[in-house]
């Protein structure tokens, strides 16, 4: 895994809402938990390649908080998924020089899911070629009205202020903005993802359900991040 040197077209930060599983599992038949299983290997496939397109973070939405409403079977397998993954591929993460760090609440997770997530940050803290991070018991509406209440009783509090506050107790170093959001499944919303964040973002949709996602559409992902003209409100470079 070699990082490519960072020029103004490539996105730096990345977010994925990665989406489908559970439909892809069910036109073939097969439970929606079998689909979470395959959606785990392509999340590996994609941190392995990201920083060869440039990417230094990169943002996975894994469980949104309001995924607790779904069948306490699928909510458990899920985060059971995520453990045991979390536990065989911190070698990994190492030897790609990947730190890992989680965004969202710990406290309503299974002890033993927590745990694995802090083992897996303090492992992976020196890691410098990409910064994962795992949105999991996330959503950003609740993570804006905590830093509120954190700053409310700073006066004048400025945006810089507010993005750290985002980050929370668990990250004190604030990921940059998003440049590029990418949604598999076909559905074309951002599910209470990085709201703050990706107020200048740039949006793509695939159809591709997140079990089929690969390195390619990765790359095509970034290609039409390139062709965008990202005008800031301003007017374009081109005049
Ligand atoms: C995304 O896939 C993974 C999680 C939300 C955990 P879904 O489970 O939402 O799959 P679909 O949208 O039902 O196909
Ligand atoms: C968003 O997908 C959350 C994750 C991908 C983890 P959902 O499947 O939960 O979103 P909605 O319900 O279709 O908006
Ligand atoms: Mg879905």
């Amino acid at each position: 895994m070699s990082p490519r040197p960072y020029t103004d077209t490539q996105p730096m930060h990345v977010a994925i809402i990665m989406d489908g599983n559970g439909r892809w599992a069910t036109q073939r038949a097969m439970p929606r938990v079998a689909g979470h299983r395959v959606g785990v290997e392509v999340v590996r496939k994609v941190v392995e390649h990201a920083p060869t397109l440039g990417i230094t973070t990169l943002t996975l939405y894994a469980f949104s908080s309001d995924n607790w409403r779904r069948p306490a079977t699928e909510v458990s397998t899920l985060m059971r998924l995520f453990r045991s993954r979390l536990v065989s591929e911190v070698p990994r993460l190492l030897d790609n020089n990947v730190r890992l760090t989680a965004i969202g609440r710990r406290d309503r997770l299974p002890l033993a899911l927590a745990d694995a997530l802090g083992e897996a940050e303090e492992k992976t803290a020196r890691g410098t070629t990409l910064h994962m991070r795992l949105a999991i018991d996330y959503s950003a509406r609740d993570e804006i009205l905590r830093a509120a209440q954190r700053l409310a009783s700073v006066s004048e509090a400025t945006r810089e202020d507010f993005g750290r506050a985002l980050g929370g107790e668990y990250d004190s170093r604030p990921a940059p903005d998003v440049d590029l959001v990418i949604r598999t499944g076909g559905e074309r919303r951002l599910s209470d993802f990085l709201l703050w964040e990706c107020a200048y973002a740039e949006l793509y949709f695939t159809d591709v359900m997140w079990p089929e996602f690969g390195p390619k559409d990765l790359e095509s992902a970034v290609e039409y991040f390139q062709k965008r003209d990202r005008r800031f409100g301003a007017l374009s470079a081109a005049g």
